[in-house]
């Protein structure tokens, strides 16, 4: 039954029916986004990878701070360009913040749209199939509907409060995985980009400490975003990240959630 009707029937007053039924709305239209986005996504994969005069120009890469590690492409801004007028057409009165335009970022009570136009950009540009659209909704502060679209992948991971977390169409979460013991443990684990020593160091520690403990693997799969799905589906049972943004993972930690 869908959060609409079980309010409904649980005779809660109109102010709850309300909200579900904007929840549900919302929902809807975030997931509508981000299949049109993925599609952008796709296309602009396919014709970079696909075609035999590749070169940075079609990407138009820029290095962020001057970093080779932390790269932006002309795509992650038209996909953000093309969510963000969405969500001003749709919901004019809705705030968002976005990866790729960082200034006055203020989280108020107000919906808010945290967007990750392409989590993975690193895979995206070098044809390694991890990366996505991460849209994540906050709500009163509270992170309550997350869609994450790999559309190279086909996998589309959604979830709003009160209906559960879906891949594509399957309700994930119907028979948790119980925790592992460490050494029967996959772990994701990333870098991130800043290379500095003072931000690496503790890093590369802890990572070889997961290494000895001795956990069963490690994964890097490039894209805050995807790991996240992976711990929702039980294919990861660790993720852990230092230095992450909240548009790499508003969206996932309501899927995960
Ligand atoms: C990056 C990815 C990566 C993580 C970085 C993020 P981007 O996001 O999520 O896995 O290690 O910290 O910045 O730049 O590809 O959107």
């Amino acid at each position: 039954m869908d959060l609409v009707k079980r309010i409904k029937c649980s005779g809660l007053d109109l102010k709850f029916f309300l909200m579900a039924e904007n929840f549900e709305n919302y929902f809807t239209h975030a997931k509508q986004i981000a299949k049109l986005a993925g599609d952008i996504l796709l296309n602009s994969y396919r014709s970079f990878h696909d075609s035999s005069d590749q070169n940075s120009k079609q990407l138009a890469i820029e290095t962020k701070e001057s970093n080779d590690a932390n790269i932006v492409t002309i795509i992650d801004k038209q996909i953000q360009d093309f969510i963000i007028d969405y969500i001003k057409r749709t919901f004019p009165r809705h705030s968002f913040i976005g990866e790729e335009s960082t200034e006055n970022i203020l989280l108020g009570n107000e919906p808010t749209w945290i967007i990750d136009p392409i989590d993975g950009t690193t895979n995206f540009v070098h044809g390694f199939p991890y990366c996505c659209v991460s849209i994540g909704l906050v709500i009163k502060r509270n992170p309550s509907i997350g869609v994450i679209y790999n559309p190279i992948l086909g996998q589309m991971y959604s979830a709003c409060e009160g209906l559960g977390a879906f891949l594509n169409d399957e309700r994930l979460g119907k028979s948790p995985k119980a925790i592992a013991p460490l050494s029967q443990s996959i772990v994701g684990l990333e870098f991130g980009n800043e290379r500095t020593d003072s931000v690496l160091n503790p890093k590369l520690e802890t990572f070889a400490n997961f290494i000895k403990a001795p956990v069963r693997a490690i994964r890097c799969y490039g894209s805050a975003a995807m790991n996240l799905c992976m711990i929702a589906s039980g294919a990861l049972d660790i993720y852990l990240e230092a230095g992450i943004h909240c548009w790499d993972i508003a969206a996932g930690v309501v899927i995960v959630r």
